[in-house]
């Protein structure tokens, strides 16, 4: 059965026939898409797979390594599709090459920082080191759990990795976070994954762009542009429904104050009293502060419906999809939900 495949750099999705490559589907629909033997030896058509699954045909180990299908590139000249997909091909100096690790950590603190928010720092016991580039996840286990997807808030090098996990109504893994997971708890880490990760030779403007939790690799972004003393203004928009849904505001406030080039926008879209904050959606916010992004780059995360229309309000201020870099995190309510969609 014919599926569709959203490429993030095509105007529009293209029908991937049974048994039909994504490059050849690319090509046949008129579509440029990089790629040079066809044969799966190059490594030239190499693109992340953001969503869905697919099988590979067979490929050289020097076109794609282990540690990159592990971190979910593909190639699109070999990957057939299993489901509806999203993927991305890569750009130059897009591939964040990261050995894959599986950690063995142990909970150090289980912090709230809102309602529905904990804040979880681990240890690593063993597995390390853990490199990764700022804004990417990983593959989470917590004690009996299935597996779950969290970006790292915290930045590459530190002691402590940090997540932030919200309270999912109806899920299984973030009640269990919420009530029951306490310091000391063994957790294991896989990764890591995600090719929404800061690009450090950039000069031009940053937009940070978070809803909720998606604040976790926002905040890792931001802190190591800020560290490395990239000079480019630094935007950071939070999006939350209301006052309670706020946090780290204090932390980023006195980024702040240390860095001329940042700016720190709480956006509220559900206020329920009188507020002196900016409200509406974060789209309509970031469309009215930057109606030109030339040079700009923008990294997302948060729900699903934030980012689209966010990403739509920057394509409309002139900044291509290509430079908008998100990873796209789905519940499994909205995995449902888009597979009913699909059928
Ligand atoms: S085009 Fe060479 S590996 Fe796909």
């Amino acid at each position: 059965m014919p599926h569709q495949v959203i490429v993030r750099q095509l105007p529009e999705p293209i029908t991937v026939e049974d048994g039909d490559t994504i490059l050849s589907a690319a090509q046949f629909a008129g579509f440029d898409y990089p790629c040079g033997c066809q044969s799966g030896n190059c490594g030239a058509c190499k693109s992340m797979l953001i969503r869905g699954e697919v099988e590979l045909i067979p490929y050289s180990e020097f076109a794609l390594s282990d540690e990159e299908r592990a971190a979910g590139l593909i190639l699109a000249c070999r990957a057939t599709l299993l489901s509806d997909c999203e993927v991305a091909w890569l750009e130059e100096g897009e591939i964040a090459a990261h050995p894959q690790r599986k950690l063995s950590c142990s909970v150090a603190s289980v912090e709230p920082v809102t309602h529905d928010i904990r804040r979880i720092r681990l240890t690593i016991d063993s597995g390390g080191p853990f490199d990764f580039s700022a804004g990417q996840y990983a593959a989470v286990t917590f004690p009996g759990q299935p597996v779950r997807d969290y970006s790292m808030a915290s930045q590459p090098g530190e002691k402590e990795l940090e997540f932030h996990i919200r309270l999912v109504p109806g899920g299984k893994v973030s009640p269990y976070v919420l009530d029951r997971l306490q310091p000391g708890d063994k957790v294991a880490v896989e990764g890591p994954r995600g090719i929404s990760f800061l690009r450090e030779n950039h000069s031009g403007p940053i937009l940070a762009l978070a809803g909720g939790s998606g604040l976790a690799p926002i905040k890792s972004i931001v802190e190591r542009a800020l560290k490395l003393g990239m000079k480019q203004p630094i935007h950071l928009y939070f999006g939350v429904r209301d006052e309670r849904d706020l946090y780290l505001e204090e932390h980023f406030r006195a980024l702040e104050k240390q860095h001329a080039n940042f700016t720190f926008t709480p956006v509220l879209s559900q206020p329920s009293g009188p507020t002196e904050r900016r409200t509406g959606f974060l789209a309509e916010a970031v469309k009215a502060d930057h109606p030109a992004l030339d040079g700009a780059k923008a990294y997302l995360c948060g729900p699903p419906v934030m980012v689209e229309t966010c990403m739509t309000a920057l394509s409309a201020a002139g900044l291509p999809r290509e430079h908008c870099h998100a990873d796209a995190f789905y519940t499994e309510a909205d995995k449902i939900a888009l597979n009913k969609g699909a059928a």
